[in-house]
Protein backbone atom coordinates (compact mmCIF):
# COMPACT_ATOMS: atom_id res chain seq x y z
CA UNK A 1 0.00 0.00 0.00
CA UNK A 2 1.50 3.09 -0.76
CA UNK A 3 0.08 6.73 -1.26
CA UNK A 4 -1.62 7.82 -4.57
CA UNK A 5 -0.42 10.28 -6.74
CA UNK A 6 -1.23 13.71 -6.88
CA UNK A 7 -3.15 13.04 -10.41
CA UNK A 8 -4.88 10.78 -8.29
CA UNK A 9 -6.16 12.82 -5.99
CA UNK A 10 -7.02 15.41 -7.84
CA UNK A 11 -9.05 13.03 -10.22
CA UNK A 12 -11.20 12.19 -7.35
CA UNK A 13 -12.08 15.77 -6.69
CA UNK A 14 -13.06 15.33 -10.00
CA UNK A 15 -15.26 12.63 -9.96
CA UNK A 16 -16.90 14.92 -6.69
CA UNK A 17 -17.51 17.49 -8.16
CA UNK A 18 -19.33 16.25 -10.84
CA UNK A 19 -21.33 14.05 -8.76
CA UNK A 20 -22.37 17.51 -6.56
CA UNK A 21 -23.51 18.81 -10.15
CA UNK A 22 -25.56 16.04 -10.69
CA UNK A 23 -27.99 17.68 -8.36
CA UNK A 24 -30.73 15.10 -8.34
CA UNK A 25 -30.09 12.73 -11.01
CA UNK A 26 -30.79 13.29 -15.03
CA UNK A 27 -34.26 12.17 -14.47
CA UNK A 28 -35.12 14.64 -11.89
CA UNK A 29 -33.29 17.34 -13.61
CA UNK A 30 -35.20 16.47 -16.74
CA UNK A 31 -38.53 17.05 -15.01
CA UNK A 32 -37.31 20.83 -13.54
CA UNK A 33 -37.01 21.40 -16.83
CA UNK A 34 -39.75 20.00 -18.66
CA UNK A 35 -41.65 22.41 -16.06
CA UNK A 36 -39.75 25.58 -17.71
CA UNK A 37 -37.53 25.37 -14.51
CA UNK A 38 -34.03 26.46 -14.23
CA UNK A 39 -31.96 24.51 -12.22
CA UNK A 40 -30.23 25.49 -8.76
CA UNK A 41 -27.03 26.83 -10.43
CA UNK A 42 -28.88 27.88 -13.51
CA UNK A 43 -30.33 30.37 -11.42
CA UNK A 44 -28.09 31.37 -9.67
CA UNK A 45 -26.04 31.65 -12.71
CA UNK A 46 -28.76 34.20 -14.04
CA UNK A 47 -28.90 36.15 -10.70
CA UNK A 48 -25.29 37.32 -10.84
CA UNK A 49 -22.57 38.49 -12.82
CA UNK A 50 -21.19 36.14 -15.05
CA UNK A 51 -18.67 33.87 -13.67
CA UNK A 52 -19.15 35.08 -10.31
CA UNK A 53 -20.41 32.67 -8.67
CA UNK A 54 -17.98 31.14 -5.76
CA UNK A 55 -19.84 27.73 -4.26
CA UNK A 56 -19.22 26.61 -0.89
CA UNK A 57 -20.44 23.12 0.79
CA UNK A 58 -20.38 21.08 -2.64
CA UNK A 59 -19.85 17.77 -0.75
CA UNK A 60 -22.13 18.32 2.43
CA UNK A 61 -24.46 15.71 2.64
CA UNK A 62 -27.79 14.78 5.57
CA UNK A 63 -26.95 12.58 8.13
CA UNK A 64 -30.12 11.02 8.81
CA UNK A 65 -30.86 7.26 9.05
CA UNK A 66 -34.48 6.92 8.83
CA UNK A 67 -36.79 5.82 6.25
CA UNK A 68 -34.04 4.37 3.49
CA UNK A 69 -32.60 8.00 3.70
CA UNK A 70 -29.25 6.58 4.37
CA UNK A 71 -28.94 5.04 0.94
CA UNK A 72 -29.50 8.32 -0.70
CA UNK A 73 -26.98 10.99 -0.04
CA UNK A 74 -26.67 12.96 -2.79
CA UNK A 75 -23.55 15.87 -2.60
CA UNK A 76 -24.76 19.16 -1.74
CA UNK A 77 -28.02 18.45 0.21
CA UNK A 78 -30.40 19.91 -2.25
CA UNK A 79 -29.04 23.69 -1.48
CA UNK A 80 -26.57 25.49 -3.73
CA UNK A 81 -24.94 27.89 -1.83
CA UNK A 82 -21.88 30.63 -1.51
CA UNK A 83 -21.16 34.44 -3.04
CA UNK A 84 -20.65 36.27 -5.90
CA UNK A 85 -21.45 39.86 -7.48
CA UNK A 86 -24.15 41.90 -8.85
CA UNK A 87 -22.96 44.79 -11.05
CA UNK A 88 -19.59 44.48 -9.28
CA UNK A 89 -21.35 44.29 -5.69
CA UNK A 90 -21.30 41.22 -3.35
CA UNK A 91 -23.91 39.70 -2.28
CA UNK A 92 -24.73 35.66 -0.76
CA UNK A 93 -26.67 33.59 -2.12
CA UNK A 94 -28.37 30.54 -1.89
CA UNK A 95 -30.61 28.21 -3.80
CA UNK A 96 -32.88 25.43 -2.96
CA UNK A 97 -32.17 21.95 -5.65
CA UNK A 98 -36.19 20.61 -6.15
CA UNK A 99 -34.68 17.77 -7.98
CA UNK A 100 -32.87 16.68 -4.64
CA UNK A 101 -35.81 15.14 -2.22
CA UNK A 102 -37.97 17.97 -3.64
CA UNK A 103 -35.70 20.60 -2.28
CA UNK A 104 -37.18 19.73 1.40
CA UNK A 105 -35.05 21.60 3.86
CA UNK A 106 -33.29 19.65 6.27
CA UNK A 107 -30.71 19.74 9.22
CA UNK A 108 -27.58 19.98 7.00
CA UNK A 109 -29.51 22.26 4.13
CA UNK A 110 -30.80 24.31 6.77
CA UNK A 111 -27.02 24.78 8.17
CA UNK A 112 -25.83 25.73 4.26
CA UNK A 113 -28.38 28.28 4.69
CA UNK A 114 -27.71 29.91 7.72
CA UNK A 115 -23.66 29.94 6.47
CA UNK A 116 -24.02 32.02 3.85
CA UNK A 117 -26.49 34.23 6.62
CA UNK A 118 -23.75 34.34 8.96
CA UNK A 119 -20.73 35.24 6.33
CA UNK A 120 -23.20 38.11 4.27
CA UNK A 121 -24.26 39.61 8.38
CA UNK A 122 -20.22 39.45 9.03
CA UNK A 123 -19.32 41.03 5.47
CA UNK A 124 -22.29 43.57 5.48
CA UNK A 125 -23.78 41.85 2.29
CA UNK A 126 -27.14 41.41 1.23
CA UNK A 127 -28.62 37.42 1.09
CA UNK A 128 -30.47 36.61 -1.62
CA UNK A 129 -32.58 33.01 -1.76
CA UNK A 130 -34.07 31.47 -4.27
CA UNK A 131 -36.49 28.85 -2.82
CA UNK A 132 -37.73 26.03 -4.60
CA UNK A 133 -39.10 23.69 -2.00
CA UNK A 134 -41.23 20.65 -0.96
CA UNK A 135 -40.90 22.35 2.70
CA UNK A 136 -39.49 19.95 5.88
CA UNK A 137 -38.11 17.00 5.07
CA UNK A 138 -40.15 14.53 6.46
CA UNK A 139 -37.37 12.12 7.09
CA UNK A 140 -35.51 14.27 9.11
CA UNK A 141 -38.46 15.18 11.41
CA UNK A 142 -37.68 17.63 13.84
CA UNK A 143 -34.20 18.08 12.93
CA UNK A 144 -35.80 19.94 9.67
CA UNK A 145 -38.26 22.02 11.76
CA UNK A 146 -35.34 23.18 14.32
CA UNK A 147 -33.37 24.20 11.04
CA UNK A 148 -36.49 26.20 10.15
CA UNK A 149 -36.36 27.84 13.49
CA UNK A 150 -32.33 29.03 13.14
CA UNK A 151 -32.67 30.56 9.50
CA UNK A 152 -36.19 32.75 10.94
CA UNK A 153 -34.23 33.27 14.19
CA UNK A 154 -31.08 34.50 12.05
CA UNK A 155 -33.64 36.41 8.84
CA UNK A 156 -35.13 38.30 12.40
CA UNK A 157 -31.73 39.46 13.53
CA UNK A 158 -30.73 39.96 9.96
CA UNK A 159 -33.65 42.67 9.60
CA UNK A 160 -32.59 46.14 9.09
CA UNK A 161 -28.82 45.35 8.78
CA UNK A 162 -28.48 43.82 5.50
CA UNK A 163 -31.08 43.81 2.28
CA UNK A 164 -32.67 40.47 2.21
CA UNK A 165 -34.53 39.00 -0.67
CA UNK A 166 -36.42 36.03 -1.15
CA UNK A 167 -37.61 34.62 -4.53
CA UNK A 168 -39.86 32.04 -5.07
CA UNK A 169 -39.17 29.97 -7.78
CA UNK A 170 -40.99 26.94 -6.39
CA UNK A 171 -43.31 25.33 -3.71
CA UNK A 172 -43.12 27.14 -0.21
CA UNK A 173 -45.78 25.68 2.06
CA UNK A 174 -46.47 25.45 5.45
CA UNK A 175 -44.19 27.37 7.79
CA UNK A 176 -41.46 27.70 5.32
CA UNK A 177 -43.32 30.67 4.03
CA UNK A 178 -41.96 32.31 6.87
CA UNK A 179 -38.25 33.01 6.36
CA UNK A 180 -39.62 34.39 3.11
CA UNK A 181 -42.26 36.57 5.26
CA UNK A 182 -39.20 37.70 7.37
CA UNK A 183 -37.64 39.15 4.73
CA UNK A 184 -37.84 42.95 2.72
CA UNK A 185 -38.50 41.55 -0.16
CA UNK A 186 -40.55 38.52 -2.14
CA UNK A 187 -40.15 38.14 -5.79
CA UNK A 188 -42.52 35.41 -7.27
CA UNK A 189 -42.47 33.85 -11.08
CA UNK A 190 -46.13 33.53 -12.18
CA UNK A 191 -47.08 29.64 -12.73
CA UNK A 192 -43.74 28.80 -10.46
CA UNK A 193 -44.23 30.24 -6.89
CA UNK A 194 -46.42 29.31 -4.82
CA UNK A 195 -46.75 30.38 -1.17
CA UNK A 196 -49.38 29.01 1.28
CA UNK A 197 -49.64 27.50 5.20
CA UNK A 198 -52.40 25.14 4.23
CA UNK A 199 -52.67 23.89 1.04
CA UNK A 200 -55.86 22.74 -1.04
CA UNK A 201 -56.40 19.96 0.29
CA UNK A 202 -56.40 20.74 3.68
CA UNK A 203 -58.77 23.95 3.44
CA UNK A 204 -60.77 21.37 1.56
CA UNK A 205 -60.77 19.13 4.28
CA UNK A 206 -61.32 21.54 6.79
CA UNK A 207 -64.08 24.63 5.44
CA UNK A 208 -64.91 22.50 2.16
CA UNK A 209 -63.85 25.12 0.10
CA UNK A 210 -62.27 24.12 -3.29
CA UNK A 211 -59.74 26.37 -4.65
CA UNK A 212 -56.41 25.68 -7.26
CA UNK A 213 -53.24 25.46 -5.56
CA UNK A 214 -52.22 29.02 -7.72
CA UNK A 215 -55.37 30.67 -6.76
CA UNK A 216 -54.66 30.22 -3.25
CA UNK A 217 -51.39 31.10 -3.40
CA UNK A 218 -49.63 32.10 -6.76
CA UNK A 219 -47.90 34.94 -7.82
CA UNK A 220 -50.98 36.95 -8.50
CA UNK A 221 -53.05 36.32 -5.53
CA UNK A 222 -50.03 37.07 -3.31
CA UNK A 223 -49.15 40.42 -5.72
CA UNK A 224 -52.55 41.96 -5.61
CA UNK A 225 -55.04 40.65 -3.12
CA UNK A 226 -52.72 39.42 -0.04
CA UNK A 227 -49.65 41.97 -0.40
CA UNK A 228 -47.28 38.79 1.07
CA UNK A 229 -44.98 39.33 -2.38
CA UNK A 230 -43.64 42.30 -3.77
CA UNK A 231 -43.23 41.72 -7.12
CA UNK A 232 -44.33 39.19 -9.87
CA UNK A 233 -42.18 38.41 -12.63
CA UNK A 234 -43.68 36.67 -16.24
CA UNK A 235 -40.76 34.32 -16.30
CA UNK A 236 -37.13 33.85 -14.07
CA UNK A 237 -34.98 36.03 -16.70
CA UNK A 238 -37.43 38.99 -15.58
CA UNK A 239 -37.61 37.87 -11.63
CA UNK A 240 -33.93 37.85 -11.65
CA UNK A 241 -33.75 41.75 -13.46
CA UNK A 242 -36.35 42.84 -10.67
CA UNK A 243 -33.93 41.69 -8.85
CA UNK A 244 -30.81 42.97 -9.84
CA UNK A 245 -32.51 46.54 -10.65
CA UNK A 246 -33.92 46.66 -6.66
CA UNK A 247 -30.33 46.13 -5.51
CA UNK A 248 -29.36 48.90 -7.76
CA UNK A 249 -31.37 51.29 -5.75
CA UNK A 250 -30.01 49.75 -2.40
CA UNK A 251 -26.44 50.22 0.23
CA UNK A 252 -25.23 46.95 1.23
CA UNK A 253 -26.03 47.12 4.38
CA UNK A 254 -27.63 49.65 6.77
CA UNK A 255 -23.76 51.63 6.97
CA UNK A 256 -22.98 51.81 3.55
CA UNK A 257 -24.44 54.41 1.50
CA UNK A 258 -26.63 53.46 -1.85
CA UNK A 259 -24.73 53.15 -4.89
CA UNK A 260 -24.49 56.94 -7.13
CA UNK A 261 -25.51 56.58 -10.43
CA UNK A 262 -24.72 59.37 -12.44
CA UNK A 263 -27.08 60.96 -15.06
CA UNK A 264 -27.04 63.08 -17.64
CA UNK A 265 -30.66 64.37 -16.75
CA UNK A 266 -29.85 67.90 -15.36
CA UNK A 267 -31.38 68.61 -11.88
CA UNK A 268 -32.53 72.22 -12.59
CA UNK A 269 -34.55 70.40 -15.53
CA UNK A 270 -38.11 72.61 -15.07
CA UNK A 271 -41.15 70.25 -17.25
CA UNK A 272 -43.68 72.89 -17.97
CA UNK A 273 -46.24 69.95 -18.28
CA UNK A 274 -46.25 69.02 -14.69
CA UNK A 275 -48.55 72.06 -14.83
CA UNK A 276 -51.28 70.07 -16.46
CA UNK A 277 -50.85 66.49 -14.83
CA UNK A 278 -52.96 67.43 -11.82
CA UNK A 279 -56.38 68.94 -12.38
CA UNK A 280 -57.19 71.71 -9.92
CA UNK A 281 -60.72 70.52 -9.23
CA UNK A 282 -60.15 68.15 -6.53
CA UNK A 283 -62.62 65.77 -7.11
CA UNK A 284 -60.98 65.38 -10.19
CA UNK A 285 -58.31 61.98 -10.62
CA UNK A 286 -55.17 61.79 -12.57
CA UNK A 287 -52.59 59.44 -12.62
CA UNK A 288 -49.46 60.47 -10.13
CA UNK A 289 -47.22 57.83 -11.85
CA UNK A 290 -47.16 60.75 -14.56
CA UNK A 291 -45.76 62.97 -11.97
CA UNK A 292 -43.00 60.44 -10.58
CA UNK A 293 -41.75 60.51 -14.35
CA UNK A 294 -41.26 63.70 -15.03
CA UNK A 295 -39.50 64.40 -11.82
CA UNK A 296 -37.00 61.88 -11.49
CA UNK A 297 -34.02 60.84 -13.30
CA UNK A 298 -34.60 60.19 -16.89
CA UNK A 299 -37.83 59.26 -16.07
CA UNK A 300 -37.33 56.22 -13.83
CA UNK A 301 -39.12 54.62 -11.54
CA UNK A 302 -38.93 51.12 -9.51
CA UNK A 303 -42.15 50.63 -8.51
CA UNK A 304 -42.61 47.91 -4.86
CA UNK A 305 -45.79 46.18 -4.58
CA UNK A 306 -47.69 47.67 -8.00
CA UNK A 307 -50.34 45.72 -8.02
CA UNK A 308 -51.36 45.59 -3.65
CA UNK A 309 -52.97 48.50 -2.54
CA UNK A 310 -53.00 50.98 -5.69
CA UNK A 311 -54.44 53.73 -3.86
CA UNK A 312 -50.92 54.65 -2.60
CA UNK A 313 -47.63 53.89 -4.51
CA UNK A 314 -44.31 52.78 -3.05
CA UNK A 315 -40.44 52.48 -4.82
CA UNK A 316 -37.34 53.60 -5.79
CA UNK A 317 -36.00 56.45 -8.06
CA UNK A 318 -33.07 58.52 -7.81
CA UNK A 319 -32.80 62.23 -8.34
CA UNK A 320 -29.27 63.56 -9.41
CA UNK A 321 -27.94 60.28 -9.47
CA UNK A 322 -28.79 59.65 -5.75
CA UNK A 323 -31.30 56.98 -4.42
CA UNK A 324 -34.58 58.02 -2.36
CA UNK A 325 -37.90 56.19 -1.54
CA UNK A 326 -40.72 57.53 -2.64
CA UNK A 327 -44.32 57.32 -1.72
CA UNK A 328 -47.26 58.87 -3.15
CA UNK A 329 -51.00 58.89 -3.27
CA UNK A 330 -52.55 58.09 -6.22
CA UNK A 331 -55.34 60.12 -6.71
CA UNK A 332 -56.93 57.76 -9.83
CA UNK A 333 -57.27 54.74 -7.20
CA UNK A 334 -59.88 55.24 -4.32
CA UNK A 335 -59.23 59.00 -4.76
CA UNK A 336 -56.00 58.15 -2.98
CA UNK A 337 -57.64 57.81 0.30
CA UNK A 338 -55.96 56.05 3.10
CA UNK A 339 -56.79 52.25 4.14
CA UNK A 340 -56.10 49.33 5.50
CA UNK A 341 -53.81 48.45 2.99
CA UNK A 342 -52.20 51.49 1.94
CA UNK A 343 -51.22 52.04 5.74
CA UNK A 344 -49.78 48.64 5.82
CA UNK A 345 -47.89 48.81 2.73
CA UNK A 346 -46.24 52.41 2.91
CA UNK A 347 -45.28 52.06 6.60
CA UNK A 348 -43.44 48.85 5.78
CA UNK A 349 -41.61 50.61 3.21
CA UNK A 350 -41.03 53.63 5.26
CA UNK A 351 -39.23 51.45 7.45
CA UNK A 352 -37.27 49.98 4.82
CA UNK A 353 -36.24 52.70 3.75
CA UNK A 354 -35.39 53.92 7.26
CA UNK A 355 -33.61 50.89 7.63
CA UNK A 356 -31.36 50.99 5.16
CA UNK A 357 -30.70 55.09 5.01
CA UNK A 358 -32.30 56.18 2.04
CA UNK A 359 -33.96 59.68 1.90
CA UNK A 360 -37.91 59.12 1.54
CA UNK A 361 -39.71 61.53 -0.70
CA UNK A 362 -43.65 61.99 -0.20
CA UNK A 363 -46.38 63.25 -2.36
CA UNK A 364 -48.67 64.19 -0.92
CA UNK A 365 -52.65 64.31 -2.88
CA UNK A 366 -55.05 62.52 0.05
CA UNK A 367 -58.56 63.25 0.92
CA UNK A 368 -58.72 61.01 4.21
CA UNK A 369 -58.65 57.71 5.28
CA UNK A 370 -61.16 55.91 3.39
CA UNK A 371 -64.26 55.94 5.31
CA UNK A 372 -66.86 52.22 5.54
CA UNK A 373 -67.58 49.93 8.42
CA UNK A 374 -65.29 47.13 6.47
CA UNK A 375 -62.57 49.34 7.43
CA UNK A 376 -62.95 50.53 10.88
CA UNK A 377 -63.74 46.17 11.30
CA UNK A 378 -60.16 45.56 10.07
CA UNK A 379 -58.54 47.90 11.93
CA UNK A 380 -58.24 50.90 10.11
CA UNK A 381 -57.14 52.39 13.91
CA UNK A 382 -54.26 50.29 14.27
CA UNK A 383 -53.28 50.55 10.43
CA UNK A 384 -53.29 54.27 10.78
CA UNK A 385 -51.50 54.65 13.75
CA UNK A 386 -48.60 52.22 12.23
CA UNK A 387 -48.35 54.77 9.42
CA UNK A 388 -48.29 57.50 11.94
CA UNK A 389 -45.16 55.31 13.47
CA UNK A 390 -43.48 54.63 10.71
CA UNK A 391 -43.05 58.42 9.85
CA UNK A 392 -42.62 59.76 13.68
CA UNK A 393 -40.01 57.15 13.81
CA UNK A 394 -37.85 57.21 10.74
CA UNK A 395 -35.08 59.38 10.94
CA UNK A 396 -33.57 59.92 7.43
CA UNK A 397 -34.16 62.50 5.66
CA UNK A 398 -38.02 63.25 4.70
CA UNK A 399 -39.27 65.41 1.72
CA UNK A 400 -43.23 66.15 1.06
CA UNK A 401 -44.48 67.48 -1.76
CA UNK A 402 -48.05 68.81 -1.18
CA UNK A 403 -49.55 68.34 -4.79
CA UNK A 404 -53.48 69.18 -4.37
CA UNK A 405 -55.19 68.01 -1.31
CA UNK A 406 -54.05 67.39 2.63
CA UNK A 407 -56.39 66.84 4.58
CA UNK A 408 -57.31 66.02 8.16
CA UNK A 409 -55.21 63.31 9.82
CA UNK A 410 -54.36 62.22 6.48
CA UNK A 411 -52.57 64.87 5.63
CA UNK A 412 -50.53 64.05 9.42
CA UNK A 413 -50.02 60.66 8.25
CA UNK A 414 -48.69 61.39 4.84
CA UNK A 415 -44.84 62.56 6.44
CA UNK A 416 -46.45 66.24 7.59
CA UNK A 417 -43.82 69.08 9.35
CA UNK A 418 -45.11 67.81 12.62
CA UNK A 419 -44.39 64.01 12.68
CA UNK A 420 -40.90 65.14 11.46
CA UNK A 421 -40.91 65.98 7.44
CA UNK A 422 -37.62 68.25 6.89
CA UNK A 423 -38.97 70.07 3.87
CA UNK A 424 -42.40 70.38 2.84
CA UNK A 425 -43.07 71.69 -0.35
CA UNK A 426 -45.95 72.46 -1.79
CA UNK A 427 -47.75 73.45 -5.21
CA UNK A 428 -49.56 76.18 -5.72
CA UNK A 429 -52.99 74.51 -5.67
CA UNK A 430 -52.41 72.89 -2.23
CA UNK A 431 -55.11 72.62 0.05
CA UNK A 432 -54.21 72.24 3.33
CA UNK A 433 -57.18 71.71 5.56
CA UNK A 434 -59.03 69.98 7.94
CA UNK A 435 -61.37 68.88 5.26
CA UNK A 436 -62.70 69.44 1.51
CA UNK A 437 -64.48 72.98 1.09
CA UNK A 438 -67.81 71.59 0.49
CA UNK A 439 -67.74 69.26 3.65
CA UNK A 440 -66.15 72.23 5.92
CA UNK A 441 -68.38 74.33 4.27
CA UNK A 442 -71.77 72.19 5.18
CA UNK A 443 -70.71 72.09 8.99
CA UNK A 444 -69.29 75.66 9.67
CA UNK A 445 -71.85 77.89 7.97
CA UNK A 446 -75.08 74.78 8.68
CA UNK A 447 -77.33 77.84 10.15
CA UNK A 448 -76.62 80.21 7.82
CA UNK A 449 -77.19 77.54 4.48
CA UNK A 450 -80.49 76.30 6.41
CA UNK A 451 -81.97 79.65 6.99
CA UNK A 452 -81.40 81.02 3.80
CA UNK A 453 -84.10 81.61 1.06
CA UNK A 454 -82.18 79.27 -1.59
CA UNK A 455 -80.01 77.01 0.57
CA UNK A 456 -78.41 75.26 -2.16
CA UNK A 457 -77.25 78.29 -3.72
CA UNK A 458 -76.24 79.91 -0.71
CA UNK A 459 -73.96 76.73 0.19
CA UNK A 460 -72.27 77.10 -2.83
CA UNK A 461 -71.43 80.33 -2.03
CA UNK A 462 -70.25 79.34 1.37
CA UNK A 463 -68.00 76.38 -0.62
CA UNK A 464 -66.42 79.20 -2.70
CA UNK A 465 -66.18 81.41 0.70
CA UNK A 466 -64.22 78.54 2.45
CA UNK A 467 -62.00 77.38 -0.51
CA UNK A 468 -60.99 81.20 -1.53
CA UNK A 469 -60.27 81.43 2.40
CA UNK A 470 -58.61 77.97 3.20
CA UNK A 471 -58.08 75.82 -0.07
CA UNK A 472 -54.68 76.94 -0.62
CA UNK A 473 -50.89 76.25 0.81
CA UNK A 474 -51.12 79.88 2.15
CA UNK A 475 -53.02 79.52 5.26
CA UNK A 476 -49.89 76.51 6.16
CA UNK A 477 -47.06 78.31 4.38
CA UNK A 478 -48.03 81.29 7.06
CA UNK A 479 -47.69 79.22 10.55
CA UNK A 480 -44.58 77.08 8.65
CA UNK A 481 -45.91 74.02 8.30
CA UNK A 482 -44.78 74.25 4.64
CA UNK A 483 -41.43 75.61 4.21
CA UNK A 484 -41.75 76.71 0.36
CA UNK A 485 -44.53 77.06 -2.07
CA UNK A 486 -43.18 76.55 -5.23
CA UNK A 487 -44.36 75.94 -8.87
CA UNK A 488 -45.25 72.36 -10.36
CA UNK A 489 -41.96 72.56 -12.83
CA UNK A 490 -39.52 73.54 -9.86
CA UNK A 491 -40.06 70.29 -8.03
CA UNK A 492 -37.62 68.49 -9.44
CA UNK A 493 -34.63 70.80 -9.06
CA UNK A 494 -36.69 71.69 -5.15
CA UNK A 495 -36.45 68.44 -4.21
CA UNK A 496 -32.82 68.19 -5.04
CA UNK A 497 -31.71 71.33 -3.28
CA UNK A 498 -33.75 69.88 -0.25
CA UNK A 499 -31.82 66.63 -0.21
CA UNK A 500 -28.69 68.83 -0.30
CA UNK A 501 -29.55 70.83 2.60
CA UNK A 502 -30.47 67.81 4.58
CA UNK A 503 -28.61 65.07 3.51
CA UNK A 504 -26.25 65.16 6.59
CA UNK A 505 -29.31 64.75 9.13
CA UNK A 506 -28.41 62.99 12.41
CA UNK A 507 -31.83 62.54 14.44
CA UNK A 508 -31.30 61.19 17.90
CA UNK A 509 -33.67 59.16 19.68
CA UNK A 510 -34.68 58.44 23.18
CA UNK A 511 -32.42 55.46 23.93
CA UNK A 512 -34.91 52.21 24.71
CA UNK A 513 -34.55 48.71 23.67
CA UNK A 514 -37.27 49.20 21.13
CA UNK A 515 -41.19 50.95 20.62
CA UNK A 516 -44.40 48.82 19.95
CA UNK A 517 -45.41 49.81 16.81
CA UNK A 518 -49.16 49.53 16.38
CA UNK A 519 -49.64 46.40 13.68
C1 LIG B 1 -39.12 14.94 1.78
C2 LIG B 1 -40.03 15.48 -0.23
C3 LIG B 1 -40.77 16.53 0.37
C4 LIG B 1 -40.63 16.75 1.76
C5 LIG B 1 -41.20 16.53 -1.72
N1 LIG B 1 -40.34 15.53 -1.53
N2 LIG B 1 -41.49 17.15 -0.58
N3 LIG B 1 -39.22 14.70 0.47
N4 LIG B 1 -39.78 15.92 2.41
N5 LIG B 1 -41.26 17.71 2.37
C6 LIG B 1 -39.80 14.61 -2.50
C7 LIG B 1 -40.82 13.66 -3.05
O1 LIG B 1 -40.93 12.55 -2.21
C8 LIG B 1 -40.17 13.28 -4.37
O2 LIG B 1 -39.15 12.38 -4.09
C9 LIG B 1 -39.50 14.57 -4.81
O3 LIG B 1 -39.37 15.35 -3.62
C10 LIG B 1 -40.32 15.36 -5.78
O4 LIG B 1 -41.63 15.48 -5.29
P1 LIG B 1 -42.93 15.21 -6.19
O5 LIG B 1 -44.05 15.07 -5.28
O6 LIG B 1 -42.65 14.12 -7.15
O7 LIG B 1 -42.99 16.56 -7.02
P2 LIG B 1 -44.26 17.39 -7.46
O8 LIG B 1 -45.27 16.48 -8.07
O9 LIG B 1 -43.75 18.51 -8.29
O10 LIG B 1 -44.88 17.97 -6.11
C11 LIG B 1 -44.17 18.90 -5.35
C12 LIG B 1 -44.86 19.14 -3.99
C13 LIG B 1 -45.13 17.77 -3.30
C14 LIG B 1 -46.15 19.90 -4.23
C15 LIG B 1 -43.93 20.02 -3.16
O11 LIG B 1 -43.93 17.02 -3.32
C16 LIG B 1 -45.59 17.92 -1.89
O12 LIG B 1 -46.74 18.19 -1.62
N6 LIG B 1 -44.64 17.68 -0.96
C17 LIG B 1 -44.96 17.73 0.46
C18 LIG B 1 -45.13 19.13 0.89
C19 LIG B 1 -45.33 19.24 2.37
O13 LIG B 1 -46.39 18.88 2.86
N7 LIG B 1 -44.28 19.62 3.05
C20 LIG B 1 -44.28 19.74 4.44
C21 LIG B 1 -44.86 21.13 4.67
S1 LIG B 1 -44.91 21.53 6.31
P3 LIG B 1 -38.72 11.22 -5.09
O14 LIG B 1 -37.71 10.47 -4.34
O15 LIG B 1 -39.97 10.45 -5.39
O16 LIG B 1 -38.20 11.92 -6.30
C22 LIG B 1 -43.52 22.28 6.56
C23 LIG B 1 -43.34 22.70 7.95
C24 LIG B 1 -42.28 23.72 8.03
O17 LIG B 1 -42.74 22.48 5.71
C25 LIG B 1 -42.37 24.27 9.39
C26 LIG B 1 -41.39 25.34 9.60
C27 LIG B 1 -41.65 26.00 10.88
Amino acid sequence: MGFRTIEELCAELDEKRSEALKGGGQEAVDKQKSKGKGTARERIAQLLDEGSFVELDEFVTHRCNNFGLEERKPLGDGVVTGWGTIEGRKVFVFSQDFTVFGGSLGEKHADKICKVMDMAMQMGCPVIGINDSGGARIQEGTDALNGYGKIFKRNTLASGVIPQFSVIMGPTAGGAVYSPALTDFIFMVDGEGVMHITGPEVIKAVTGEAITSEELGGAATHNTVSGVAHFEAKDEAECFAQVRKVLSYLPLNNLDDAPFKATNDDVNRADMTLREIVPINPNKGYDVHEVLAKVFDDGEFTEVQAGFAKNIITGYARIGGRSVGVIANNADVLAGCLDVNASDKASRFIRHCDAFNLPIVTFVDVPGYLPGADQERNGIIRKGAKLLYAYSEASVPLISVILRKAYGGAYLAMSSKSLGADVVLAWPQAEIAVMGAEGAASIVFKKEIEGADDPSAKRLEKIDEYRDAFANPYRAAERGYVDRVIMPEETRKSIYQALEGIESKRETRPAKKHGVIPH
